[in-house]
């Protein structure tokens, strides 16, 4: 169908301003209260070599919720793009995406649980209109090392009793362990990497309705449904973490110096709560896109299992795709690339379940543009040449998937059982998700060793965690602060370079563990040891002079101007995080000139709030990398 024609079919179906009129009210609302709103970050995090993609609206403020000062204040409101990969399974549900707006409101150190509780009642209740008889809450029972949260508890009774609704503990009010109600990027306190701040969390649900409940018995510790139930009755919509907690080295919870709150809400399950409809995919964020699968494949939406989940599952992913790919990147085999990848060939096989006689790059050059229409003027211009272009990387990427894969299905109905064995070779040979292999062949009438395919898919998820440790999990590789130390004196050294050895010399390269950091630069002759004692002395006498370390967010172009330092070869979006060392106290970072900081550098963190943390800096040695680069290892004691 023509793109055009369908537009006109749509405007009359979707009421376009739901989510829109949502993002806007909890914006506004928490403007009223003082706070400022920041934009979003990106998903694909800049210069952090820790994450694969911004999963939480938290993630990109963690030096600020560790105590470094936001040049916007203590009271911060936003909504963030975000990407949880490790959901990816889970896709075919009526309520988990991979890709979600994620609205987000954060105390540093500012108010607490009263204010916190009392207004994002108030926001659904008053603002979204939700009836607080539906909404059910939460709280963190206790454990030995943080005690049960009584206060939010007292907090919640009020705030029910003003509306006439008497909340007990059991039965409006409920009380869970860590695995529910407590919140950091790696999950539950043992799971915590040194460094990582957390704490226990507080969420409301909304409920849309006992009939959605048709299990005797849920999966949880109670005999009948009830809000972390998985049925779909329940729907998560909002999180108050209470952050004020830190990992320490030796496996204890430390109270941070302030007590922050760390609000999330899923703009998409918001929807869904206002439109009294438990599927977010009927929401206006994501309706069209199933209209748009209806006419391609002539199947009906919602009204089989396997056709709607193949829908769902279409619209979610080719969705982040276009997120992504707006954001510079591109399909591969390595990193956040294998992520999109990934994604698109799942949405290929959808497609191919689905059915349908059109062209599967048309259907995905479809989806993509319905994605930026309802994404226009926030994040997208759906119409300008730019986002058009990059489409196209899209498309050929469907195509070249599409040509792969007819020849693996020919491939897969040789064969009478698929074995593991089988299976893996059609994800080695032809990029066959492996997980969709078993579903294709069960679809064939093949039969399947299950077992055997089991045991293989089980050990095959194992390597590729242990590939892509920490990043699958959106969570970071290694946050400890070892290796945050080593980041900033990477920066300061960096620039100390730069100041005694030569202005023209720039990064080609780093790597940091816990242990030391290497740094790639291009120099064309070895450094002398003069130089490099020189150098040490500098980056000590500025770890000596405890500069503060200060993270803001700037146009790309604004940054370069300034003479932030970025990496050779790296792609950035146009919006970017700066990371300022040693910033002169009240110089406006919009006008600030080279004289105004020791460094700064485009760079996602993590790092020290000052650079007194660091300790002593020694380098251990320099050496030829490739033609006209050195190398530089260097530890912090
Ligand atoms: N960080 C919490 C979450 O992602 C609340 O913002 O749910």
């Amino acid at each position: 169908m023509q793109w055009e024609v369908l537009q006109k079919q749509l405007r009359g179906i979707i009421n376009p301003m739901q989510s829109a009129d949502i993002r806007r009210k909890y914006i506004g609302y928490f403007q009223k209260q003082g706070h400022t709103e920041i934009p979003s970050a990106p998903i694909v995090p800049l210069n952090d070599p820790t994450t694969l993609f911004t999963s939480s609206g938290m993630q990109p403020l963690v030096p600020y919720l560790l105590g470094q000062k936001h040049p916007a204040g203590t009271r911060l409101v936003d909504s963030q793009k975000s990407f949880r990969s490790q959901d990816i399974d889970e896709v075919g549900d009526n309520r988990h995406t991979t890709f979600f707006e994620m609205l987000g409101n954060w105390s540093l150190g500012d108010y607490f649980k009263k204010e916190q509780l009392t207004w994002i009642f108030g926001f659904l209740v008053t603002e979204l209109k939700l009836d607080p008889k539906r909404l059910y809450v939460s709280v963190f029972e206790g454990n030995d090392s943080v005690p049960k949260d009584t206060e939010s508890i007292g907090i919640w009774k009020t705030l029910f009793e003003g509306v006439g609704i008497k909340a007990e503990v059991g039965a409006r009010i409920f009380t869970y362990p860590a695995k529910k109600n407590w919140w950091s990027r790696s999950g539950e306190p043992e799971k915590m990497p040194p460094g990582e701040p957390g704490g226990p969390d507080s969420e409301v649900f909304f409920d849309f309705g006992a009939e959605l409940g048709l299990h005797e018995k849920s999966a949880y510790k109670h005999d009948v449904c009830h809000p972390n139930c998985d049925c779909g009755r329940f729907m998560e919509i909002a999180n108050s973490v209470f952050m004020q907690y830190q990992k320490m080295p030796d496996g204890t919870l430390k109270e941070l110096s302030q007590k922050n709150v760390d609000f999330g809400g899923g703009l998409e399950r918001m929807c869904a709560a206002v439109a009294d409809n438990p599927d977010v995919f009927r929401t206006d964020l994501f309706a069209p896109i199933m209209t748009l699968l209806e006419t391609f494949s002539g199947m009906e939406y919602g009204k089989n299992p396997k056709e709607t989940q193949a829908m769902r599952v279409i619209a979610d992913h080719l969705k982040a795709a276009a997120f992504m790919i707006n954001e510079g990147l591109f399909p591969g085999n390595k990193q956040q690339g294998y992520v999109l990848r990934r994604l698109i060939r799942r949405a290929v096989v959808k497609m191919h379940q689905l059915g349908g006689n059109g062209s599967k790059s048309e259907l995905g050059m479809s989806v993509y543009r319905q994605v930026g229409v309802i994404y226009n003027g926030v994040y997208f211009d759906a119409e300008s040449p730019e986002f058009l272009d990059k489409g196209q990387i899209l498309k050929e990427e469907i195509t070249r998937f599409e040509k792969v894969l007819n020849v693996g299905l020919v491939q897969l109905g040789k064969h009478e059982t698929i074995t593991g064995t089988v299976a893996f070779d059609l994800l080695q040979s032809y990029g066959f998700p492996w997980e969709l292999t078993y579903e294709l062949a069960l679809e064939k009438g093949q039969e399947v060793d299950r077992e055997e395919f089991q045991k293989e898919f089980r050990k095959h998820q194992e390597l590729s965690r242990t590939a892509a440790a920490g990043m699958f999990k959106g969570g970071l590789a290694d946050h400890s602060e070892a290796t945050t130390n080593l980041h900033t004196a990477h920066h300061l050294l960096l620039a100390s370079l730069q100041k005694l050895v030569d202005p023209s010399i720039k990064q080609r390269g780093s790597n940091i563990t816990a242990e030391r950091l290497r740094i790639d630069v291009s120099f064309a002759r070895k450094f002398t040891p003069e130089e490099l004692t020189n150098v040490t002395e500098y980056v000590n006498a500025a770890i000596g002079k405890n500069l503060p370390v200060t993270r803001v967010e700037m146009p790309k172009e604004h940054a370069e101007k300034i003479g932030a330092q970025m990496e050779f070869g790296t792609k950035y979006p146009d919006r970017v995080s700066v990371y300022f060392v040693g910033l002169r106290e009240g110089t406006n970072p919009e006008a600030v000139t080279r004289d105004d900081y020791f460094s700064a550098e485009f760079c996602g963190g993590p790092h020290v709030s000052f650079t007194g943390a660091l300790g002593h800096f020694t380098i251990l040695k320099e050496e030829a990398s490739s033609a006209g680069v050195r190398r530089i290892y260097a530890k912090l004691t």
